[in-house]
């Protein structure tokens, strides 16, 4: 038999166009667990789309909705975890998350995020402004606190398959 699955839950955090849902989905078919992506599981709960909730409800509802999810997620058997990029932001989700998991926080250059993201309609932060402009600001003000992450994995440009190895080694 292959190696043990990991007793706790992964958790990806990181600025959008990391690539947390594409790296986490391969991890866990890997470690052989399941992959469940927070903003999916929000929109599923919610019955509204990302965009909706920020339109109808804003972003401090949508904080609400995602912090409940991430907990339920965390709560139950190990999983992979890829989170919306402002979830470790929220003391009450990075607490859970620090508690209850394993985090990664894949780090990216700015480059690499600013082409990942264009042609994206679904992300509403992106929606006030040039991408580049707005990531360079979450960079600012969100790299020192990704940092409390327990591991950091450099994901550069060398492609999710790469990046995935990284991770993989490193949990
Ligand atoms: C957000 C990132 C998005 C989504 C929402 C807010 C953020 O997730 O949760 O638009 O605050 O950075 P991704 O990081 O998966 O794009």
């Amino acid at each position: 038999s292959g190696p043990a699955a990991p007793q706790r839950s992964i958790v990806l955090v990181g600025l959008m166009g990391a690539g947390k849902t594409t790296v986490g989905r391969r991890l866990a078919s890997r470690l052989g667990l399941p992959f469940r992506d927070a903003d999916a599981e929000v929109e599923l709960a919610a019955g509204f789309t990302i965009a909706e909730l920020f339109a109808r409800y804003g972003e401090a509802e949508f904080r609400r909705g995602e912090q409940g999810v991430i907990r339920r997620l965390l709560s139950g058997p190990p999983i992979v975890l890829a989170t919306g990029g402002g979830a470790f932001m929220d003391p009450v989700t990075r607490h859970a998350i620090r508690r209850d998991a394993v985090s990664v926080w894949l780090r990216c250059p700015l480059e690499v995020l600013v082409r990942r993201v264009s042609g994206r309609g679904h992300r509403p932060l992106l929606a006030e402004g040039r991408p580049r402009e707005i990531l360079s600001a979450l960079i600012e003000r969100r790299h020192p606190v990704y940092a409390e992450a327990d591991l950091i994995v450099d994901c550069n440009d060398d492609g999710v398959e790469r990046t995935t190895d990284l991770v993989h080694r490193a949990v």
